[in-house]
């Protein structure tokens, strides 16, 4: 079956009011702006003071209703990508759908981490090409705050709390994608759920199994440089496969939006690739890593200044955790 391509009727974000400088780090762990700076081009990131993640997605998800002027009852699909639910259930899409009134969605999570908004682009675009799903709602939303341990310098300084969104219709329009998962990568970045112990539990009878060699906390743990080199590979070999699939070269591409974890990543990637970093979308400065909602919020600003114009072939990439990486080619 040939399946269509999309349409993003709109793009929203939205992020919790407080922030952290490079220097409120800089008092709470031996680090310094210069080196948070040099190292990965983060300045500023919004950190949340309580705000859950469902509320910072639905507030990203108004935004895009309103600018795309969307009626919540006419949205037929939300898939919200994140790392960092508020609740193991209901799903975050479900709280989400719950605050914006869109009552006739059916309404799931993703998690592929921080690629995690360019799998539920395609996801999404596969649902759509079916007659009886219409228009579908993206939210990816994350408090990675939640999650990370503030006295290991070498993470606590990276990451930001934010939420992306867009609503997309199916459309005759270019699309491809390119997405790769490989378990074998798993501990390089992962955090544990919670475990309750039981009382009936009996230490004898626990099995052994075959574990993630990680620290048995709920903190985030991240094999930097290992993922460092991961990304420098996967963010060109998906965008060139992406672009091969869609029949382009990749010089027609007018801008590319990467996941923002890393200037140094982008600068790596963009010369594998063959392109300048003037077609590299950046924001990282003002958000740090914000995982899944990375991609959606620096495509939100980018449409914002006029960085993308009706025609325009763009590529949206992501790596992270799984490991797991992928890039979608759009026609704008
Ligand atoms: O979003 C999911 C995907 N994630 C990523 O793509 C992140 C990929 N990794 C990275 O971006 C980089 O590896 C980091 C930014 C995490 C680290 O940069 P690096 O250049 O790879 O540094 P490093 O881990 O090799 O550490 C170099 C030095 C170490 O000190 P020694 O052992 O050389 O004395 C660290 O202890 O920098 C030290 N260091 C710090 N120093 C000051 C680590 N973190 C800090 C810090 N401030 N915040």
């Amino acid at each position: 079956m040939a399946l269509n391509g999309i349409e993003i009727i709109s793009t929203g974000s939205a992020v919790p009011v407080q922030t952290a400088t490079n220097d409120d780090f800089a008092k709470i762990v031996d680090t310094s702006d210069e080196w948070i700076t040099t190292r990965t081009g983060m300045k500023v990131r919004h950190i949340s003071s309580g705000e859950p993640t469902w509320y910072i997605g639905a507030n990203a998800a108004k935004n895009a209703m309103e600018k795309g002027n969307v009626n919540p009852e006419d949205i037929d699909l939300i898939i919200c990508t994140t790392v960092t639910p508020d609740f193991q259930t209901p799903s975050t899409a479900c709280m989400i759908q719950r605050e914006i009134g869109a009552k006739n969605a059916i309404c799931f999570d993703m998690n592929a981490a921080c690629t995690g908004f360019v799998f539920a682009l395609d996801a999404a675009r596969r649902y759509l090409s079916f007659p009886d799903i219409n228009t579908a709602l993206i939210v990816s939303a994350e408090v990675l705050s939640k999650m990370v341990d503030y006295t290991d310098r070498a993470s606590c300084v990276l990451f930001g709390d934010a939420a992306g969104a867009c609503v997309l219709r199916s459309a005759d329009k270019l699309y491809s994608s390119s997405l790769s998962s490989d378990g074998t990568g798993a501990k390089l970045l992962c955090t544990r759920y919670p475990f309750n112990p039981n009382p009936l539990q009996d230490k004898e009878k626990m099995p052994e199994f075959d574990d993630l060699d990680t620290p048995h906390d709920n903190y985030l743990h991240m094999a930097g440089r290992e993922v460092y080199k991961f990304a420098t590979k996967a963010l060109p070999f998906e965008v060139t496969r992406a672009c091969e699939r869609a029949g382009i070269k990749v010089d027609e591409l007018s801008l590319i939006i990467p996941h923002q974890a890393n200037v140094r990543i982008v600068e790596t990637a963009a010369k594998n690739l063959g392109v300048s970093m003037d077609i590299m979308y950046m924001n990282l400065e003002k958000y740090g890593n914000t995982s899944s909602a990375s991609i959606p919020v620096a495509l939100d600003e980018a449409v914002s200044e006029g960085r993308i114009k009706k025609g325009d072939k763009i590529a949206l990439v992501g790596f992270g955790g799984g490991l797991t990486s992928g890039a979608a080619v759009i026609e704008w």
